[in-house]
């Protein structure tokens, strides 16, 4: 982690860091499988929680619980004072100007489906939307309902065999027709941190707005959309120590003014009869219903836990982790790292030569070693990369640990032993 835009290895890897200490605070992690204590390393798909996030929905539900905007009574004014805060810890983690930029959706996905489904319908056919090859589905599939829709053309820009973004071919694929650039902060299969504030800088250059897919980098670094100079970041809370079912959307202003909600219900209006209909202003109009109220809080649980972490300690512990892993599994004969970027968060994708990613994972796992295995809803790049039928991934967290690096390569290597 560090206070800058763009997320990169820290070199201060000597700052100290109480792993056990932080770790103590994550009952999740306390816990054996299949006999064996648990080596959680499958955080690029959901972190586990800290107790300040399950005592702060504990707390929610045992105290506060009510719905909000809607009551005059005490409960649900605590209630909607709790989420409100939670929306203000949100633009303070991302460095938002104004708290009314940040919607509440269930995560980046529903993020991305609200700005291609409202910014999308003022797009033409024959408008372009620039993504790049190493997107996670969430950054392909909602861009692909618009192309079937209404015609848009997705141009993509390439990606390197280690796993960078070739940012040299960005200028020419912008067109006059180009009406987003919207890519990854970090990619989830392969780790690569991406260089979003070049390619926001480079699309202001052809007033192209851009959107950021942040599911991956809020949990590695503190993020600064101002400093990124992006016009939409979108997270996801599980991701970053939060409950699942809820994120936010960033949107700069005056984004959210003029974009049309992407649905509609309860408190998204001002005024409603069954001949016309005004729209409450942002973020309002895009929370129709009831949202995930618990959920919010929760969320701003764990920013607010996150941001009292000394960023430094946790980038160096991170960077030292990915280092030990690439070292120790890179050693074993047989074995590829796919993802090979200069800048990494602390994912390790690897094959094994003529073994099933999945056997891999199964025999992991009664050892007690969680990863994740297949295609990490990435399947373009891994299809580009030669490995169509999936990796296995090793995603870290500052609190893991270096006995849980040297634990996975040894799992690995008996796996291999027994599989070959
Ligand atoms: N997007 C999540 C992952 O990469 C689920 O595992």
């Amino acid at each position: 982690m560090m206070n800058s835009a763009v997320i990169t290895p820290s070199s201060q890897a000597k700052i100290g860091l109480d792993v056990e200490a932080l770790r103590a605070q994550f009952p999740a992690l306390q816990q054996n499988i299949n006999g064996k204590p648990l080596v959680y390393l499958d955080n690029a798909a959901t972190t586990q929680k800290p107790l300040a996030v399950i005592e702060t929905v504990d707390q929610f539900y045992r105290h506060d619980n009510a719905n909000i905007h809607r009551g005059v009574h005490t409960l649900s004014g605590r209630a909607t004072d709790l989420y409100e805060a939670a929306r203000e810890r949100v633009r303070l983690s991302l460095n938002g100007g104004h708290t009314d930029e940040i919607v509440f959706v269930r995560g980046v996905t529903e993020a991305i489906n609200l700005v291609a489904s409202s910014f999308g319908q003022s797009l033409k056919a024959g408008d372009e939307i620039v993504i790049s090859a190493l997107e996670h589905h969430a950054n392909i599939v909602p861009w692909h309902l618009l192309r079937e829709r209404i015609g848009i053309v997705i141009k993509v820009i390439p990606v390197t065999p280690i796993g960078e973004i070739d940012l040299s071919t960005l200028p020419g694929l912008i067109t006059a027709r180009t009406r987003l650039i919207a890519v990854n902060h970090v990619s989830n299969a392969l780790g690569t941190i991406n260089p979003v504030q070049e390619i926001c800088r480079i699309a202001r250059e052809h007033d192209i707005p851009t959107l950021i897919d942040g599911a991956q980098g809020l949990p590695h670094g503190p993020v600064d959309v101002q400093a990124i100079g992006c016009d939409f970041y979108a997270l996801s809370g599980h991701k970053a120590f939060g409950p699942s079912g809820i994120g936010a959307l960033y949107a700069r202003r005056p984004w959210l003014g003029k974009l049309p909600p992407y649905h509609g219900g309860g408190d998204m209006i001002e005024t409603v009869s069954f001949e016309t209909i005004t729209y409450a202003p942002p973020p309002a109009k895009f929370e129709a219903g009831t949202p995930n109220i618990e959920g919010a809080i929760g969320l701003g649980a764990a920013l607010t836990w996150l941001a009292e972490l000394d960023h430094a300690a946790l980038a160096a512990h991170e960077a030292a982790l990915l280092a030990a892993a690439t070292e120790s599994l890179g050693a074993i004969p047989g074995l590829k790292i796919i993802g090979q970027a200069r800048h990494k968060a602390p994912v390790v994708s690897f094959v094994l030569d003529g073994i099933h990613p999945h056997d891999v994972g199964t025999l992991l796992d009664a050892q007690g070693i969680a990863v994740r295995t297949g295609q990490h809803c990435a399947m373009p790049i891994l299809q580009q990369l030669g490995v169509a039928s999936g990796t296995v991934r090793a995603s870290f967290c500052f609190y893991n640990t270096f006995d849980e690096v040297e634990a996975l390569a040894r799992a690995v290597h008996r796996a291999q032993t027994m599989l070959s």
